[in-house]
């Protein structure tokens, strides 16, 4: 749905984004992750058309963004919505005139306003604050109403630059819950900015690692934190170390593998005892994953390298 092919971005003679390719799918739920100056706002600026771009090319349902005219990006910014960390309410309006606005800038007549406000408000839990000022809302309360008034005009895309960056953890899952079932019945493809490693495995399906405007990885969300190469790893600030006797050998437990029950059948199994160095399970998209690292003498290795091929394990020797 959203292709982009070697992309170049610059502000003056600084290069911000450079030879950029990615494929965002609809209906998937795609993160943009990097620390500050990545060039993450930039990209997803790109996306909707706010930043022009030097060279590359960016396409949304097969459209050349930077050949749209002045009319055809007015429409085709229509059907894209957009969130921020700071939520952009109007103060002075009531939670009913904030999401209503969109829709009375297009002219839709005020009975359909009114109903699509109704509908959206219920689907984010607000429909008791509906005259409520934003003044008098939570911080997740706020950007509930933002999320409504980004849905008034059916966008196909939903682009959130580090919504939840401003909320508390328990907060941000409830924000990101509530993006996850928008994605679902609504069918909106969701694109999300983040610096935050923790939003990126509740909630997406790709990611996308950007530094100094250079991508670092680029896959499934599983395989990023199942697998992490180098990159991978220097960005989550994971160094392993490894105890210098014996064979080190990584496991890595894909989703639905009975990770515990492994471990405790190829001791009982092969009548031997690990030393389990370390080992990290994490919750992915509601699936756990995770690597384990053990160590084991050199006359076993090939039993249990044997053992592990015969399960269907990935696993690497360190
Ligand atoms: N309008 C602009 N003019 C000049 N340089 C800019 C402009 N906007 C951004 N930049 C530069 O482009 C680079 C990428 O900025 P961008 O805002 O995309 O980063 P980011 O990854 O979103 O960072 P953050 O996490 O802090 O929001 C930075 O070096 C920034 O200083
Ligand atoms: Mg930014």
């Amino acid at each position: 749905m959203i292709t982009i092919k070697n992309l170049n971005k610059f502000y003056g003679s600084t290069k911000v984004l450079n030879d950029i390719s990615i494929d965002i799918k609809e209906g998937e739920i795609f993160a943009i992750v990097g620390h500050s100056g990545a060039g993450k706002s930039t990209l997803l600026r790109c996306i909707n058309g706010l930043e022009d771009y030097s060279d590359g090319s960016l396409r949304v349902n097969d459209k050349e963004i930077k050949t749209l005219d002045k009319n055809n990006l007015r429409e085709f910014r229509k059907k894209i919505g957009m969130i921020f960390q700071h939520f952009s309410l109007i103060q002075r309006k009531t939670v009913y005139e904030n999401v209503a606005l969109p829709m009375q800038l297009w002219g839709y007549k005020k009975s359909e306003i009114d109903k699509k406000v109704n509908d959206l408000l219920a689907l984010v839990g607000l429909e008791n604050k509906l005259n409520s000022y934003p003044s008098q809302l939570s911080g997740g309360q706020k950007q509930r109403v933002a999320i409504a008034r980004a849905l008034t005009l059916d966008p196909e895309v939903l682009l959130s630059d580090e919504a939840t960056s401003a909320l508390d953890p328990n907060t941000t899952t409830s924000i990101l819950n509530l993006l996850k079932e928008i994605n679902e019945k609504l069918n909106i493809t969701i694109v999300i900015v983040t610096h935050e490693m923790e939003v990126v495995k509740q909630i997406a399906q790709k990611a996308l690692l950007l530094e100094h405007g250079n991508i670092i990885g680029f896959d499934d969300t599983e395989e990023l934190f199942l697998k992490p190469d180098e990159k991978m790893k220097h960005f989550l600030g994971e160094s392993e170390v490894v105890p210098a006797q014996g064979i080190n050998i990584k496991l890595y437990f894909p989703k639905d593998n009975a990770y515990q029950s492994f471990i405790t059948k190829m001791a009982r199994e092969l009548d031997m005892d690990f030393n389990i160095v370390w080992g990290k399970l994490e919750e992915i998209n509601t699936h756990i994953v995770g690597n384990m690292v053990i160590n084991i003498d050199e006359v076993n290795q090939q039993k249990v390298i044997d053992y592990i091929k015969e399960h269907d394990i990935v696993w690497e020797v360190l």
